[in-house]
């Protein structure tokens, strides 16, 4: 089967094009066909080299985890979806495998999804959702009525942060550049600060910060929190407790326990999904590079099949 696949680490022309063996499924498994893989600035990490410790790798390696395909076979234990079904899905980062005609993986890691979902709008999701849904409420505690402070509420998983923060009741600020200002108001911020002109630091008593940028940003999030006030950051693992606020990374480990609940919010008409760009398989790099410019809007997504 073709395949996107590095031997060695580097920047996104590390990749290359062509046949590649896939490993038997077990009992519990099934292969799918990818018909769609969404591009994440982990896969830019992970090709970097950068994540060695957390998600090593095997060379030679198909990159790649958030998927949506159709089951081709199913294992003779698997009992939740069968040969033609339509799923999505997160493979393990270490396995990676999405950016590739076919993949294997548990079938406990695999969801139905509906008819009127498109290839491209499930495979957007995976990560971004699940990491927003963590985010906000497994590790941020966010209630209703909670000011909240989401940065980067354009990309991925702002895009979604954004919609979830706004179905809790919770007040919304958001950061996003002036082009991107209709967008996240659409998506339900309260009220959005272009990052590029204005100062962020002049909201206040914000309950909980997402940080999806780090360094200056993350620093100067501290000022704008209320006694109690705390973030949850997707990009600093060693964050500190400061002037009495607290901080926690959040480690997005499996999308699995999310992807029914983007399912329904979808279907009931609540989560709208924002498409950056979708490239085809051979320009696998070119999307790389899209997500590398820090500046997608939404999703960057790769086409396989129709
Ligand atoms: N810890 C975890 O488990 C975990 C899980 C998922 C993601 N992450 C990390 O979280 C980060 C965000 O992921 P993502 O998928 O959402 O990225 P993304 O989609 O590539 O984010 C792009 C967005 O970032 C915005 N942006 C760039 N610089 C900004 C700044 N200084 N202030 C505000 N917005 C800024 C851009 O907005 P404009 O175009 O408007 O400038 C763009 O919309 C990445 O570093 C990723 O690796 C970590």
């Amino acid at each position: 089967m073709k395949a996107a696949s590095i031997n060695t680490f580097g920047a996104p022309e590390v990749f290359a094009i062509g046949e590649h063996r896939l490993r038997a499924p077990g009992p519990t498994e099934v292969t799918v066909r990818v018909a769609a893989a969404g591009v994440n600035p982990l896969d830019l990490k992970i090709i970097a080299g950068y994540m060695q410790q957390v998600f090593p790798i095997e060379f030679p390696y198909v990159p790649g985890t958030d998927f949506s395909g159709v089951v081709e076979s199913a294992g003779a234990q698997v009992t939740n979806v069968k040969p033609g079904d339509r799923v999505i899905g997160r493979t393990a980062p270490s396995a990676g495998g999405a950016f590739a005609q076919t993949l294997v993986i548990s079938a406990d890691d695999v969801c139905l999804i509906p008819a009127d979902m498109s290839a491209e709008q499930a495979a957007a999701l995976p990560t971004a959702f699940g990491t927003a849904s963590q985010a906000l409420f497994d590790v941020g505690q966010l209630t209703r009525g909670q000011r909240v402070l989401i940065h980067a509420a354009a990309g991925g998983v702002g895009s979604m942060a954004v919609q979830l923060a706004h179905q809790a009741g919770a007040y919304i600020v958001a950061t996003a550049s002036h082009q991107n200002i209709d967008l996240v108001t659409s998506l339900g911020a309260d009220q959005v600060i272009d990052y590029r002109t204005q100062d962020f630091t002049h909201t206040r008593n914000i309950d909980l910060v997402l940080d999806t940028v780090g360094g200056d940003t993350l620093t100067r999030s501290w000022s704008v929190l209320r006694a109690g006030g705390r973030i949850a950051t997707l990009v600093e693992f060693g964050i500190k407790p400061t002037n009495g606020h607290s901080g926690q990374f959040v480690f997005f480990a499996s999308a699995t326990p999310f992807l029914s609940h983007a399912i329904r919010l979808f279907q009931a008409g609540h989560l709208q999904i924002s498409i950056d760009s979708i490239f085809p398989l051979d320009e696998a790099q070119s999307a790389l590079e899209k997500v590398a410019t820090g500046h997608a809007r939404g999703k960057v997504l790769i086409r396989v099949s129709s």
